[in-house]
């Protein structure tokens, strides 16, 4: 069957966005990093070990939720197109196409992720996999390219693996409207939030004995160092996991070990970092049943199932406009 690759992240679309994101990160007070630019060809990598590291549990218990209700959630949504924002290997959706395959109704599959690696990787093994269902990739960014997504067909969209936790409350309110207004009578949404649970749990999540999620952690600087000539030293900055339990998130920093001015000549621009500054790179929010439930209310989506795994790690939610 077919495969298309479509971008909607020209490389200098893509330059354009990290210039403007760094610049406005490295100046602002707290630096901060947006999450997205963790995911080059290694980020991407990394973050597939995460999902398999004995600490990072969110994986593990989504997939559980999957492949008990799978069946459930593809009787449900009655779709003939798959969606899925954020994408990345596919690896647990292959749960979800199995499920609608095995209903006779799947007709179509649109990863959409912001890393054309490893789209091309899924699309092509998902082709090979998945015979008589196209797979139709799009490289976009799920906050950006919404509108970009096709309409046609009776769609489930999936946006797994509490990706939706990288989105502050407000971003995440605009996102999830965003996404509503473009969902039709019959379309439905699956979204997998990460649970509030045990802090010390959660912080070993985000700051593994291997250090996978340090090396991740530390991969954004990589990037800038490569896309806009940049002089970080990923040595010079310890990785930082903690959570704050008033906003219930994960947040990641980099601490500089030193005083030391790092230069971004793309930007043209030199930034100091005092020693024991926190630079911070990626929130990851937590959730409770409750407000997954008024979020997707307010965005105008009504929940129509909820599931966790048995020990309660983790929700999956389906809702409809
Ligand atoms: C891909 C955003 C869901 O927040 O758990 C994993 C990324 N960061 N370890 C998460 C991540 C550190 C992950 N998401």
């Amino acid at each position: 069957m077919s495969i298309s690759l479509t971008s909607h992240l020209a490389p200098e679309d893509a330059a354009a966005a990290l210039r403007a994101d760094a610049l406005a990160g490295l100046t602002a007070s707290p630096k901060t990093l947006p999450p997205r630019w963790f995911y080059d060809e290694r980020g991407s990598e990394l973050f597939d070990e995460i999902t398999r590291l004995p600490e990072y549990y969110p994986t593990r218990a989504e997939r559980a939720v999957l492949a008990a209700h799978a069946d459930a959630i593809a009787a449900a949504s009655g779709s003939d197109v798959l969606v899925e924002l954020g994408s990345g290997t596919s690896e647990k959706t292959r749960l979800l196409l199995d499920a609608l395959r095995g209903a006779g109704t799947l007709r179509r599959f649109v990863p959409c992720d912001v890393d054309p690696s490893v789209l091309q990787a899924a699309g092509a093994a998902i082709t090979a996999e998945y015979p008589g269902v196209a797979v139709d990739a799009v490289v976009g960014d799920f906050t950006r390219h919404l509108d970009e997504l096709p309409r046609s067909g009776r769609r489930l969209v999936a946006f797994l693996g509490s990706t939706i936790g990288n989105l502050e409350p407000a971003p995440r309110a605009a996102f999830l409207a965003d996404l509503a207004g473009t969902l039709q009578p019959g379309d439905s949404f699956l979204l997998g939030t990460d649970l509030v649970k045990d802090p010390a749990r959660l912080v070993r999540a985000y700051d593994d004995a291997a250090g996978v999620t340090a090396e991740f952690n530390r991969n954004v600087l990589r990037v800038l160092d490569r896309e806009l000539g940049a002089d970080f030293d990923p040595a010079a900055f310890d990785h930082v996991a903690v959570w704050d339990a008033e906003h219930e998130w994960i947040e990641m920093r980099l601490r500089s070990r030193a005083d030391q001015v790092v230069h971004v000549p793309a930007l043209d621009l030199d930034v100091r970092f005092a020693a024991g500054e926190e630079m911070r790179t990626e929130v990851s929010a937590k959730f409770r049943r409750e407000r997954v439930e008024a979020e997707l209310d307010a965005a105008g989506l009504r929940m129509t199932r909820w599931w966790t795994d048995p020990d309660g790690d983790f929700g999956v939610s389906l809702s409809v406009p």
